[in-house]
């Protein structure tokens, strides 16, 4: 039986949900493919948790919840935090999970390139560093011969870049349109079944988790823009960056202009387009039982091809388990390409 080591950097929604979903499908995952699944390191923001015999899922949780930081992990804690810790003890994959930073990509960035130096595989569920520096990290993988996987990136756990690339491999992908943050979707769900407020809704969902930490990502249409870069690059073989997608957020749709496409048989939606013609998030009327009449968390996307027509998927696009078992998908892939014994 191999030990495969996992070190996991952010100890948010996503992180937490990472230990939770290592500790449900870890014995599982010894059966099938007869490795074991060992969380070795954890950071938050400023401290962490190490240790070569393995951390417990649970106490995890539980110290993260009840004080607010790893130092205070049992025996382990410890005050050691950011790129430190990648050197503090051995691991075989990096789980990325900081929070996604648009202004310099930090400290995503830092970590994942340098894990990629040490000869280690990345899982990322961040946004911020492949919206601005996908090329780079795609280079720096290739050239140190890691594998990096990111579907957990764009839709939480939906899938769309797996989709696109490992089942749908015959097909040129001419574009992608669809719904790709599941905080918005909520919010005007929300508005447009119960009345809510903006205001009030918006809060909802920073209680729910799905959020990001600076909620404007998600309001202006700065999230759904990073996931348009992201499928870009990964889907469309398009070199887009950040600056090259049009983008407006829902802060300004009111309760009036959502009741007004009610009464037409509309709703409003953040709606992202990528295609090499147009990259752009914007708030568009869509037809009331189209497919993208999709409620609370949920996205969506249909994949327009060459050979297949038009594939659609849908599927909850935040939240800290789902988000964390599309990265454990991703984790797996890497188990079944390098580990399975
Ligand atoms: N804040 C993001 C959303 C999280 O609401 O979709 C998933 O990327």
């Amino acid at each position: 039986m191999k030990d495969l080591r996992l070190c996991i950097m952010g100890f948010g929604a996503v992180g937490q949900g990472l230990a939770k979903v290592v500790l449900l499908k870890k014995e599982n995952i010894k059966e099938l493919y007869g490795v074991e699944l060992k969380i070795v390191s954890v950071a938050d923001s400023s401290t962490s948790a190490i240790s070569t015999d393995g951390l417990d899922e649970e106490e995890l949780i539980r110290v993260k919840k009840e004080t607010g930081k790893l130092a205070n992990y049992p025996e382990y804690g410890s005050n050691i935090s950011g790129l430190d810790v990648l050197d503090e003890c051995e691991y075989d994959v990096l789980l990325e999970a900081t929070p996604t930073n648009i202004v310099d990509a930090e400290p995503a960035r830092s970590l994942t390139l340098k894990a990629f130096e040490q000869g280690k595989d990345v899982v990322t569920s961040n946004k911020g560093h492949l919206a601005l520096n996908f090329n780079e990290l795609l280079d720096a993988a290739l050239k140190n011969n890691v594998i990096f996987k990111f579907e957990a990136s764009v839709g939480g756990t939906m899938p769309i870049i797996n989709l696109a690339q490992e089942t749908l491999p015959a097909n040129n992908v001419e574009s992608i349109v669809g719904i790709l943050n599941g905080t918005t979707n909520y919010i005007l769900s929300r508005m447009t079944s119960e009345g809510t407020s903006y205001e009030n809704t918006l809060k909802e969902s920073q209680q729910l988790g799905i959020a990001e930490t600076d909620p404007t990502q998600d309001v202006e249409g700065i999230d759904a823009a990073c996931k348009t870069v992201i499928l870009a690059n990964s889907v469309l073989g398009i070199p887009a960056k950040y600056d090259d997608v049009k983008v407006k957020g829902i802060s300004d749709i009111t309760s009036e202009a959502i009741y007004l496409a009610d009464k037409e048989g509309y709703l409003i939606k953040l709606i992202a387009e990528v295609s090499k013609d147009n990259l752009e998030v914007s708030p568009r009327l869509v037809k009331k039982g189209s497919a993208f009449d999709i409620n609370g968390t949920l996205n969506m996307a249909t994949v327009t091809t060459d050979l297949s027509g038009k594939v659609t998927v849908r599927g909850i696009g935040a939240g800290s388990v789902e988000t964390a078992a599309a990265m454990l998908t991703d984790l797996i892939h890497i188990i079944r390409e390098k580990y399975k014994v």
